[in-house]
């Protein structure tokens, strides 16, 4: 099964791919998560990334895909969530190729539906564990031991540098003008499935484990 989850900064999206990934026999293919694993590791890539991306802007659309073909073929075949990915009409004229070429074709496009203000207050409080990437939220959902990862009992935690009001209003102004128009191109296919992520992780994950249990 092949599922693009779809939203603006913030919308669930990466919440829910880690989740279905525990779930389900599913891996989660984040571009957000591979460009910030380049910056880290000093990449050619992640050079030219770091600067776009603390500017909330789009990298470009050749970077993003080169790494969702090198990922899709690590991963043994196993369906993927695209999370963060295709976010511009050339990244899903891109993925179209990539999963045609290995015999595939998407299932559904889940588009996460969420209101913008509330969004800055989710992804500001936002922090994940350094050692294992659990995701926290200073108020949503802090870990049980104040400073103790839940996941692994790490007691370091880093934020995202484009996770301040600025950035972050950037990047929705991004995904209104270059990723929102995708939707139709997907809709004129009978593929988008709506979803409230404005509810509960809990509930968010029960409307999308209905899309795909269906
Ligand atoms: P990326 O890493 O993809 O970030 P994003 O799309 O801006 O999305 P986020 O990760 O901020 O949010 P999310 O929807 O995953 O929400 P989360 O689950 O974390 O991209 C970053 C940058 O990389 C881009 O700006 C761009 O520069 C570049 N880039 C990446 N992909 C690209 C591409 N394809 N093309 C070009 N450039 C690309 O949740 C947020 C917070 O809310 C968390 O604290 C969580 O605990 C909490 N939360 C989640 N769900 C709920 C809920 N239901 N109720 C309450 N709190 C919740």
């Amino acid at each position: 099964m092949d599922i693009i989850l779809l939203g603006p900064p913030g919308a669930g999206k990466g919440t829910q791919a880690k989740r279905l990934v525990a779930e389900r026999d599913l891996v989660q293919l984040s571009t957000g998560d591979m460009l910030r694993a380049a910056i880290a590791a000093g990449t050619p890539v992640g050079l030219k990334a770091k600067a776009v991306m603390e500017r909330g802007e789009l990298v470009s659309d050749a970077i993003v895909s080169a790494l969702i073909g090198e990922h899709l073929d690590k991963s043994n075949g196993k369906g993927a969530i695209f999370d963060g990915y295709p976010r511009t009409g050339h990244q899903a004229e891109a993925l179209e190729l990539l999963l045609a070429d290995r015999g595939r074709k998407l299932d559904h496009v889940i588009e996460l539906k969420v209101d913008e203000d509330a969004l800055v207050e989710r992804i500001c409080g936002r922090f994940t564990c350094a050692q294992c990437g659990a995701l926290y939220h200073d108020t949503a959902h802090p870990p049980q031991v104040e400073g103790v990862c839940d996941e692994c009992g790490s007691t370091e935690f880093k934020r995202r540098p484009d996770d301040n009001e600025e950035t972050v209003r950037k990047r929705m102004a991004e995904y209104r003008a270059k990723t929102a128009p995708i939707l139709p191109v997907y809709e004129s296919q009978g593929l988008v499935r709506e979803v409230d992520g404005m509810g509960t992780v809990d509930e968010v994950a029960a409307a999308i484990d209905a899309i795909l249990d269906a």
